[in-house]
């Protein structure tokens, strides 16, 4: 058994994982399984270079940016170089021909939760002194307003404040339990079998990856959304799968308020964006909470039904304070009483322990992720339950100086688990990237 190495984890190890990820221009997740640049990862790995390499922290974003299409949505992957250890490549995604698509980059064609307009905001500090910071925010800032602008006019159809996403993987929790219903209702009697073209399983341990099962039905949803030429509202009205979620509206929620501060402090008028923001609050609240439970649940307007399964998404909107107080007691009775076994559990599994998906080992069904950790931290200490927030966070550097830098984490601990508790892509960009962040930034926001 390989007990408890305790890898000597310093911050210039961490700093040399995203210079190692680096490509000329964006950073990598992780050079094993992600060889692009991934949406959401790029926000969390331009604030942790804002702290030491700020000028590829702008360029990081702007890459980013140069994914985006005409319609305002940014992309879940520009493929800036091609690269062929991954699947589904642009061959799949079939984006480049299109009206809307970037002209300068390959790219998927859905996105990815909305973390820009939080990410530049807690930059601002840091940045504001770099000769180049306001022109540069002066540039994005319209992109990244472009963008919302898309989620609200495109992906709300009853305009209710609450934008759906279209694909688990614009949820950034791409194997979650809460898509399971849709996946197993699905008629699959036109999909192609795609087993023999998938590279991720073969990367690594596959029990720990979806079933090929499931990678079917996941591109039998990119080629619909090929034959309806990427369009929104055919997409909406043919695709099974449309999920109002709760990371992403509060993910988008916590942007607006950070694109709000930046708006101000650029002199230009934010009233859209906090009209926009005012009826996302309240609808979060309105459609997403749930009483009895005590927690806030995703919403399938397809089968018109909430989806009754707590993960670790239902606490985002303590991260976006969207939560009254009586919420966010509920919330943390939920923490400690579903999503950690006993004292000696890591926090926080990403679906509670008392679900029947629960699985410690497979990815958004159980194991502790850094990103999601971090927001929990800011939420919990905004709320004022200080000790938790602390414990979430000594959680989370503990498990990255103990067992790696890896993408995701078993909850257990030794004993109850395996000896492997870092699961996934090693030498992970955004597990690096916060764990800095908790390092360099104390400020709760
Ligand atoms: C995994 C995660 C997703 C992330 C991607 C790249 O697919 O589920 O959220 O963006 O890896 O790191």
């Amino acid at each position: 058994m390989i007990d408890e190495i305790v890898q000597q984890t310093s911050l210039e190890d961490l700093k040399n994982i995203l210079n190692n990820n680096w490509r000329d221009g964006y950073t990598i997740p992780s050079a094993r399984l992600y060889p692009f640049q991934w949406n959401w990862d790029a926000g969390f790995i331009a604030l942790a270079l804002s702290y030491f390499n700020q000028d590829r922290a702008m360029e990081e974003v702007e890459f980013m940016f140069k994914s985006q299409w005409d319609n305002g949505m940014l992309p879940h992957i520009a493929f800036h170089k091609q690269n062929d250890n991954y699947f589904p490549g642009p061959d799949i995604w079939k984006t480049d021909s299109l009206k809307n698509s970037s002209k300068s980059v390959s790219s998927t064609g859905i996105t990815q939760p909305p973390v820009f307009g939080f990410i530049l905001n807690r930059m601002q500090d840091q940045m504001q002194h770099h000769s180049e910071w306001r022109q540069f925010l002066n540039k994005i800032f319209p992109k990244v307003v472009a963008f919302h602008r898309y989620l609200y006019e495109n992906r709300d159809p009853h305009q209710e404040g609450l934008v759906y996403i279209q694909h688990n993987w614009e949820s950034g929790t791409d194997n979650s339990p809460l898509w399971d219903h849709i996946f197993e209702s699905m008629d699959v009697s036109n999909a192609r079998d795609v087993a023999h073209l998938r590279k991720d399983n073969k990367l690594v341990d596959a029990s720990e990856r979806p079933t090929n099962e499931n990678y079917k039905r996941y591109i039998h949803l990119i080629d619909l959304f090929v034959a309806c030429d990427y369009d929104d509202a055919s997409i909406a009205a043919s695709s099974p799968f449309l999920v109002q979620d709760v990371l992403f509206n509060s993910m988008l929620v916590k942007s607006n308020f950070g694109l709000i501060e930046l708006g101000k402090y650029l002199n230009l008028d934010v009233a859209e964006i906090e009209n926009w923001n005012k009826k996302t609050v309240q609808a979060i609240n309105n459609k997403f909470w749930d009483e009895t439970t005590g927690f806030y649940y995703a919403f399938d307007l397809r089968i018109n039904k909430r989806i009754p399964i707590k993960v670790s998404s239902g606490f985002m909107p303590l991260f976006a304070g969207i939560a009254s107080t009586d919420q966010a007691a509920s919330l943390l009775i939920n923490l400690t009483n579903s999503f950690m076994k006993n004292d000696n559990w890591y926090l926080c599994a990403s679906c509670a322990f008392d679900e029947p998906s629960f699985n410690p080992l497979k990815y958004w069904r159980g194991p502790v992720w850094i990103n999601v950790n971090w927001m929990l931290y800011h939420g919990l200490s905004y709320y004022g339950y200080t000790e938790t927030a602390e414990r979430i966070k000594k959680d989370s550097m503990e498990l990255v100086e103990k067992h790696g830098c890896y993408e995701y984490f078993d909850p257990r601990p030794l004993g109850e688990a395996q000896d492997k508790r870092g699961i996934g892509a090693d030498l992970f960009s955004w597990s690096a990237a916060l764990y800095l962040d908790f390092v360099y930034n104390n400020e709760i926001f």
